[in-house]
């Protein structure tokens, strides 16, 4: 843009020659490329060189009042007057002149000029135009910085909720990650970060899964994936692992996520130590299983007792018969002694079957003694004493003093519970050297007060039988030799005393199992 300067007959130009330069000038400021802030300032400045003016000012305002100001701060004029810039249109007192700029959005300013002297008719027309020509231009600086406090609101906002969630996902206790299409990871929570195997989230973001978890087969994981990507289900299934140097198993789901309206954009992948609750409900069905055997065990074991004993009666009556048919001289078959050896062995076999079934069906014995564990071990050993196998072992116990008592127990039932072990460990121990040790500890808390251990060097139970052994008819053991029901007796028996019954075991260096009961001190 260009300016013309008219010049006065004085040789000085005329005050509206200055005014229309100034104007000019103004209007040549605000079309330049220069930034909004910067042209203002420039243009408020050409309009104070020339008026002569101490300052030009420009005050923007909401119904709240003050938003921002150009040139100096709103202190030079007090509030009133500037609300009555704004409702006048136009305002002069003592060495200000004003014009009311009308704003953009309920948004109205005002230009204010501190003049030194009084202006000319041209020179307020200059202020008044001034302000016209910055009205558009300030509705769009005040537009642009509500824009900027917006987003700079919104980003707060964002990051608010951001370290909201990030806050939930590291507090929930299970694993959690998420990955997009390309497999890159872009959550990490805090679980997956601890523990033996944790990486850090820097690590892990950005980088694919299969970078992450090198030590899962890549093939498997893409598959897991690519199913969830495709089905759009989540997808749900366990896993054992013995990455913190136990076996704990895992409940691992992988879920869809969609972040617009297309498809899976994401994965998220949940994993749960689900470990303790499994060992309940295996402990749960057990007990189901138990009480369920009573059941039928007392209704079908009077009806067996009976044939039995008939049996076993008149096939001894038929073996007296058959001695004095042959002392008399009469001659059998060998078949028949055999025949009648057969018949009295499987006899005792079923009644063997018989009594341990009904221990699960006797009425359960009130438990309300308070029972020292010590004494418990000693009168198993002197039961055990005379046992012929027993005699051959070598067995050590180790009794711990001063031991807390179990409240509401039965010694009975607690002998009754190591002398099952103590046989286990004696048949796992045939053709072995080494000794059975029984130890009674001290345990950690009031719950678990006290411990009896029975140890045994023996062929000890490979890992996929462990939970196995304590179901009711599981053995390993010779026809007419076991009757798989000693260890379900004493779990039942361990239960009803509020305690826990445990196994240690490494095939060929052998077995520990752990009563762990509630106590009272002493
Ligand atoms: N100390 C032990 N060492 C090795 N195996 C054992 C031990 N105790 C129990 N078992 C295994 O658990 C099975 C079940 O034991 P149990 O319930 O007492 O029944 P049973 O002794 O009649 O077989 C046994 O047959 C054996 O396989
Ligand atoms: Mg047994």
């Amino acid at each position: 843009m260009t300016s013309s300067t008219h010049t006065s007959p004085s040789g000085a130009p005329s005050t509206s020659t200055r005014v229309l330069d100034a104007l000019a000038g103004i209007i040549a400021e605000l079309a330049g490329e220069r930034a909004l802030e910067t042209s203002l300032a420039a243009s408020l400045e050409s309009l104070r060189s020339a008026l002569g003016a101490e300052e030009a000012a420009i005050w923007l305002l909401s119904a709240a009042g003050m938003v921002r100001a150009w040139g100096s701060g709103p202190e030079q004029v007090g509030g009133d007057a500037v609300r009555s810039i704004i409702a006048d249109e136009r305002w002069d007192s003592d060495g200000v002149v004003a014009a009311r700029i009308s704003g953009g959005e309920q948004r109205s300013g005002a230009l204010v000029v501190r003049v030194t002297r009084a202006l000319e008719p041209e020179e307020r027309t200059l202020v008044s135009a001034v302000a016209n020509i910055l009205a558009p231009e300030l509705a769009h600086a005040e537009k642009s910085r509500r824009l900027e406090v917006e987003v700079e609101v919104r980003t707060a906002e964002i990051d608010r909720e951001r370290r909201f969630t990030d806050k939930i996902i590291d507090s929930l206790p299970v694993g959690l990650y998420v990955i997009d299409r390309e497999f890159r990871i872009q959550a990490w929570n805090r679980k997956r970060e601890t523990g033996m195997q944790g990486v850090s989230r820097e690590e892990a973001l950005g980088r694919t899964i299969f970078e992450i978890l090198h030590r899962q087969p890549s093939d498997m994981l893409r598959r897991e994936f690519d199913d969830v990507f495709a089905t759009g289900r989540i997808q749900e299934y366990q896993m054992e692992s013995l990455a913190t140097g136990e076996l704990r198993t895992y409940r691992i789901s992988k879920i869809p996520m969609r972040l617009g309206d297309s498809g899976v954009t994401h994965v998220i992948t949940i994993g749960e130590d689900v470990t303790d609750w499994k060992e309940a409900q295996t402990r749960f069905a057990h007990a189901e299983k138990l009480a369920a055997i009573g059941q039928l065990a007392a209704g079908v074991m009077h009806e067996i007792n009976n044939p039995l004993a008939t049996i076993a009666a008149i096939a001894e009556s038929l073996q007296f018969k058959v001695d004095d048919a042959a002392k008399a001289g009469a001659v059998f078959s060998p078949d028949v002694h055999e025949y009648l050896h057969i018949i009295d062995n499987e006899v005792s076999r079923c009644k063997q079957i018989v009594d341990g079934l009904l221990d699960f069906s006797r009425p359960k014995l009130p438990l309300r003694e308070r029972v020292d564990l010590n004494e418990v071990v000693q009168r198993t050993m002197l039961l055990l004493k005379h046992h012929v196998r027993f005699k051959r072992l070598t067995v050590n116990t180790e009794l711990a003093s001063d031991i807390p008592r179990v409240p509401k127990a039965s010694a009975e039932q607690l002998v009754q519970v190591l002398m099952a072990l103590l046989l286990n460990a004696m048949d796992a121990m045939v053709d072995r050297r080494g000794a059975v040790t029984i130890r009674t500890i001290r345990g950690p808390t009031a719950g678990e007060g006290v411990i009896a251990e029975v140890s045994d060097q023996g062929s000890g139970i490979p890992r996929s039988e462990l939970t196995k052994i304590f179901e009711p008819f599981y053995t390993t053991k010779d026809a007419g030799k076991g009757t798989g029901l000693g260890l379900s007796i004493c779990y039942g028996i361990v239960q009803d005393h509020g305690g826990r019954l445990e196994v240690d075991s490494v095939v060929g260096q052998g077995s520990t199992f752990r009563v762990f009961l509630p106590s009272v001190d002493l």
